[in-house]
């Protein structure tokens, strides 16, 4: 087979933020885009990690978006071009992002490459999206990042072999070059890691019972995942999951699993009759959203109740070391780890962070604001891992999942919670505001707005304890002297102008005044919020575009 090494001038938008490059299927498809990326990938690791990929293993899979067979095949000459000894691919070219990362670990491999956009929408119009997983399985950090960005700047030329395409639908060991291409089942590893995390027999009994749960794939990467492991290892009805298909474009909507994308799913869970328990994952199956018959669990909440009762989960029953939390997470989980009386870390948004604290053990459980949840088994969120903890929980409690909740706010209080996006934005001023916030930060506290006086305020900074490493202007956080909190900052991940993020949250520890409708309970401190930050004047509009 031909070495070739084709000629290509940069492309100077290959920034990848911190889920890897995202942009529309277009963009990826013009002649040496993708090539670009991959080329410049492997050719920063050395400068970043001290090696290459040559002689080394690496796992590739995607979400099955369209455009990821494609991309698949272009990846794997480029990867038999640049040295790779052996290639383990997901059968038809899908992983789950959690399974790819679980893959890396198991095999020791040196890293992976994951296409995927995510909770975007596929198809030809839609996006696409690749991401570099370094050796622990988790996501790129900034060095690895910072140095793919810098080649993009002067690539010249990129590495492949002249061959045809490899049939990836079929098991089993195939050469390519010099190379060694394993394509292998996408779900058996995961399968049998979740077996080892969780009390498989209890979750069975359950489902001998009456017990039901629906599970909406979304037409994405967990419908093969849900089936199996659901279905057929543990013996939930059949039709439990739903959209069980992966279709290239999500079957024309967002796989998204918010009340707005999934509302099928919250309907079916708050009819009478309906399932006693219900999730959702996204595209790529690192998010996750769970349904209680009451409507959806605040990912916040979910949080602090896994938390709360991670001893009933085979994997933790010695306990956990300490828990982490995204910043604009709410704050629900930290009153249990005060009360466990362990370690509770504040993070950027971003799941790298946490990437650092799993990895020196400092954390065993941590999840963010937006529908993700993980823990140190993988390097990544994982969606069905956080539907199968609830499972295991509510089959050892015996309880339903409404029930949980109210009794968890009992425990704890409630802290009601929502997040404001003013979505497509002009990027100026958006940055404007945030800026004008910044400023502003010193004179803030004694301040009064709306009926609130703001006790504390700063723009966060993250220390990482392992390294010492700073990360800077994270978001403006505001608390008031009642403990209520408003959190502004800038999208990393839009695609289209920017996305304004204002993050809401009101601590309520009296029983009484747990049923209230989030909405009512934070309308006071969105108003605040909306005056605080002149919203409708920087950015010319008066209502999110999304409340979550
Ligand atoms: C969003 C979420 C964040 C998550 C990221 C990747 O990022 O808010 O929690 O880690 O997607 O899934 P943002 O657009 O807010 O930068
Ligand atoms: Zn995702």
């Amino acid at each position: 087979m031909r070495a070739l090494s084709v000629p290509i001038t940069p492309f100077p938008d290959q920034r990848p933020g911190t889920s890897g490059l995202r942009k529309r299927v277009a963009v990826f498809r013009q002649q040496g885009y993708l090539e670009a990326f991959i080329q410049s990938t492997f050719d920063a690791l050395p400068d970043a990690v001290g090696e290459g990929v040559g002689g080394k293993t690496l796992v590739l899979g995607g979400d099955g978006r369209f455009f990821n067979t494609e991309a698949a095949q272009i990846i794997l000459r480029m990867m038999a071009a640049n040295g790779v000894a052996r290639a383990i691919v997901g059968r038809d070219g899908l992983l789950s992002t959690p399974a790819a990362s679980a893959i890396i670990r198991k095999q020791q491999a040196f890293g992976g490459i994951i296409m995927s956009a995510s909770h975007n929408p596929g198809g030809p119009n839609g996006d696409f999206g690749i991401k570099y997983n370094a050796a622990n399985g988790g996501p790129a950090p900034e060095r690895i990042t910072d140095a793919i960005y810098r080649h993009t700047q002067h690539l010249s030329a990129y590495r492949t072999i002249e061959a045809g395409d490899l049939p990836l639908d079929r098991l089993g060991t195939t050469p390519l070059g010099a190379m060694t291409v394993e394509v292998v089942d996408p779900v058996a590893d995961y399968a049998e890691l979740m077996q080892r995390i969780f009390d498989f027999d209890r979750i069975r009994d359950l489902f001998r019972g009456s017990f039901h749960i629906r599970f909406d794939a979304m037409h994405a990467v967990t419908g093969p995942y849900a089936r199996a492991i659901f279905e057929h290892i543990l013996g939930a009805a059949p039709g439990t999951a739903v959209n069980a298909q992966p279709l290239t474009d999500f079957g024309g909507h967002h796989p998204d699993p918010n009340p707005t994308y999934a509302a099928d799913l919250i309907g079916a869970l708050t009819t009478a009759g309906g399932p006693d328990f219900g999730a959702a994952s996204d595209g790529d199956g690192d998010r996750n959203m769970v349904v209680s018959r009451q409507g959806p669990i605040s990912p916040s909440d979910s949080l602090a109740i896994l938390t709360a009762n991670a001893r009933h989960i085979p994997w933790f029953k010695s306990g956990l070391p300490g828990v982490a939390r995204s910043m604009p997470t709410s704050r629900a989980v930290d009153r249990v780890a005060a009360a466990l009386g362990i370690d509770c870390y504040e993070t950027p948004t971003g799941w790298k962070y946490f990437g650092s604290l799993l990895d020196a053990g400092h954390i065993a459980l941590c999840g963010e604001e937006s529908a993700g949840t993980g823990s140190n088994h993988v390097r990544e969120k994982d969606g069905l891992w956080a539907v199968l903890f609830w499972l295991n929980l509510l089959a050892a409690r015996r309880e339903p999942a409404e029930a949980i909740v109210a009794d968890h706010w009992r425990q704890y209080g409630r802290d009601y919670y929502a997040r404001h996006d003013y979505e497509g934005v002009d990027a100026d001023a958006a940055n404007r505001l945030i800026h004008r916030l910044r400023d502003a930060v010193p004179g803030l506290p004694g301040r009064r707005v709306g009926a609130f006086t703001i006790a504390a305020a700063d723009d966060f900074a993250y220390t990482d304890p392992t390294d010492g490493s700073v990360t800077v202007h994270q978001g403006i956080r505001i608390v008031t002297e009642d403990d209520a909190r408003i959190v502004y900052r800038l999208s990393g991940t839009g695609t289209e102008g920017a996305t304004l993020r204002v993050y809401l949250e009101r601590y309520e520890a009296d029983e009484s005044r747990h049923a209230l409708d989030a909405a009512v309970a934070l309308a006071p401190l969105a108003n605040a919020a909306a005056e605080l930050a002149r919203i409708a004047e920087m950015v010319g509009r008066s209502q999110p575009s999304v409340v979550a």
